[in-house]
This record gives C-alpha cells, sequence and structure tokens, in this order.
C-alpha cells in the first residue's frame, strides 16, 4: 500500500483524483489538504468534505492556504469548473469540519509520524507544500515523494503560453518546492494533455457506481462542455487523475530530469523551466538546485483504463 496525502483545489477533476485515490486497492488515502485555486479555499474545504462524506469515508480534511505566497489572488475558473467547482451541481452543504490542524501542519505532522512513507501528491497550487517546508524544513528529507499535476516543460501552456494554471496560480510557491532536497515528479500538460476522458466513459461511471458515479457525470459535463469549446477534444482531459496514476503504476510515464526553476515575474511567469540538456549554461538560476523528474509520455490507454477501474470497482458497492 502506498500512503499518500492528497492536497487539492476541488475542482471537477480532483474529484477524479481523488475518487481514484479513495478506490485503488494500492493507494492508502490518509488525509485531504486543501488551497485555494479551482475556488476559494473555503469551497475547496466545502467541496473535499462532500466528497469524503460521499463515499462514506472517515478521513481528516485540513484547510489550507488561501492567496497565494506573493502574488495576488487572480479571480477564480468558474468558466472551467462552474462557481462550486462542480460544474453548478450545487452540492448540499456537507456535515463535517476541517480539523483544527492548518494543511501545512498536517503535512509536518503526518510526514514526521512516518519518515520515509508518504508521497504527497499536490494537485493544485502549491501553497501548503511551501507552507510546510516552512514550518520544518526536515521534511524535505522524510518525505518519499512528491507527485504534483502542475507545469509544462516542452508542449504548450494552458494560462499562457508557456504557463500551467497550478503553478501561474503561485509560482512563489511553486519554485520554493522545485528547490527543496526532496524528490518531484512533475506530473503536467507534456503528458495531460495526451489523455483525454469521454462522454461515454462517464456514462458507464453514472451507471455502474451507484455511489458517486451520477455525481462525477454530472460535474464532468461541465468541464467537457468547457474542453470541447476551446480544445479540438471530444472530452476532457485527465489533468489530476495522472498525478495518482503515476504514484500506482509509474512505469506508465516516460520520464526525463533536470533542475527546474519556475519565473516568478515577467512575461514568462509561471513557466517550469527544466535544465534538461545538461548543458552548463552561464546563466546560474539551476545552480545547486536537485535534479526532479517530468514526465514526457504516458500510455493514455493505460491511464484511463486505471480510472475506469477505479471508478467501476467493487470498492463502491
Ligand atoms: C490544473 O488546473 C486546475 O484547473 C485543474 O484542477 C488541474 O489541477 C490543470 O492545469
Ligand atoms: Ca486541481
Amino acid at each position: 500500500m502506498k500512503k499518500i496525502i492528497l492536497d487539492t483545489d476541488p475542482g471537477i477533476d480532483d474529484a477524479m483524483a481523488i475518487f481514484t485515490a479513495m478506490a485503488h486497492p494500492q493507494i492508502e488515502l490518509l488525509g485531504l489538504t486543501t488551497t485555494f485555486g479551482n475556488v476559494s479555499v473555503e469551497q475547496a474545504t466545502t467541496n473535499a468534505l462532500s466528497l469524503v462524506e460521499m463515499a462514506g469515508l472517515d478521513i481528516p480534511v485540513a484547510k489550507g492556504v488561501g492567496t497565494p505566497w506573493v502574488k495576488e489572488l487572480n479571480p477564480f475558473p468558474d468558466f472551467v469548473h462552474g462557481v462550486d467547482g462542480f460544474g453548478n451541481v450545487n452540492l448540499p452543504a456537507p456535515k463535517g469540519q476541517p480539523i483544527a490542524q492548518s494543511a501545512a501542519q498536517y503535512i509536518v505532522e503526518q510526514v514526521n509520524a512516518c519518515p520515509g512513507e508518504i508521497t504527497l501528491v499536490a494537485v493544485g497550487p502549491l501553497g501548503n507544500l511551501a507552507a510546510a517546508l516552512q514550518i520544518d524544513p526536515s521534511i524535505a528529507e522524510k518525505v518519499k515523494e512528491v507527485v504534483l499535476m502542475g507545469g509544462v516543460i516542452a508542449a504548450d501552456g494552458n494560462v499562457s503560453p508557456v504557463a500551467e494554471a497550478n503553478i501561474l496560480s503561485d509560482p512563489h510557491a511553486a519554485d520554493k518546492v522545485m528547490a527543496a532536497a526532496w524528490s518531484v515528479v512533475i506530473v503536467g500538460l507534456d503528458v495531460t494533455h495526451q489523455v483525454v476522458l469521454n462522454n461515454a466513459l462517464f456514462a458507464k461511471i453514472a451507471k455502474e457506481n451507484t455511489k458517486v458515479g451520477q455525481f462525477m457525470a454530472d460535474a464532468a459535463q461541465f468541464y467537457i462542455d468547457f474542453y470541447s469549446s476551446i480544445r479540438d477534444i471530444d472530452g476532457c482531459y485527465a489533468h489530476d487523475v495522472s498525478a495518482v496514476a503515476y504514484v500506482v503504476d509509474s512505469s506508465m510515464f516516460g520520464t526525463i530530469e533536470g533542475e527546474v526553476c519556475v519565473a516568478t515575474d515577467g512575461v514568462a511567469i509561471g513557466q517550469t523551466i527544466m535544465s534538461r540538456f545538461g548543458i552548463p549554461y552561464p546563466l546560474t538560476f539551476w545552480q545547486g538546485r536537485p535534479k526532479q523528474k517530468a514526465c514526457m509520455q504516458v500510455d493514455s490507454t493505460k491511464l484511463v483504463a486505471l480510472f475506469e477501474d477505479a471508478m467501476t470497482s467493487d470498492y463502491w458497492n
């Protein structure tokens, strides 16, 4: 079993990742930590609690940061995820409450309790991870791995020609995460734009998963409508669930490695720039940073099957 903490801004594709992590037999989901991103941190926390409740699970939800480290807070992308973060399905308020600890405090406590065992899976802006490093820098050597959906190395960005949304939302926090002495795996747009989830799949999930399937299909419809209006695809991208898939089976991805800096201002703000050609550049930005991994190839058929299997498994009956 792989122990994970999922740091998230639910978010329609976040819900796909969270449900997959709950249902997958190789994952032990310790808890959810929330951040602003697709919605405010208050809404993200409400949404995380709703997903936990809907699944009938009893795991902690810790509320995290509500604003970026330095940059101003941008308007939330309600045209992508809806005003409620779930495609305007407007779920009833959950009964549960977040725990008293902040997301960063919870991460620090859990990592220290199980050194070498916990993978942090981050599928939103990275402020909670940066805050956890600030509270206790020693967690960098105690975390098993940091797997994040965010960034893009060689493909096109989705919020600028070079930037991906999670990284642009808090580039200063992202730069701290890339610079820390832990192993980061970037599961970014280079691979997530290769994996499309279509309506037929969500119709199957709605039919076979009586607990959360109809909700997932209804929310996904909003995401699919958005993506099919701006990109030439018949479905939506499997962004956040790709990070969970990496934890389960990294062999479905091809990776490269290099030191990573995040541009924190200017026209390239939010770009994840990896020194990947082994060239000693005259500019010193990358010097002294750890080599991190980035996914560049993916077996999309296997990834879609992993999502489908998790969402339609006996776990939900
Ligand atoms: C990422 O941004 C958010 O909109 C999604 O939830 C995903 O984490 C994709 O760029
Ligand atoms: Ca997300």
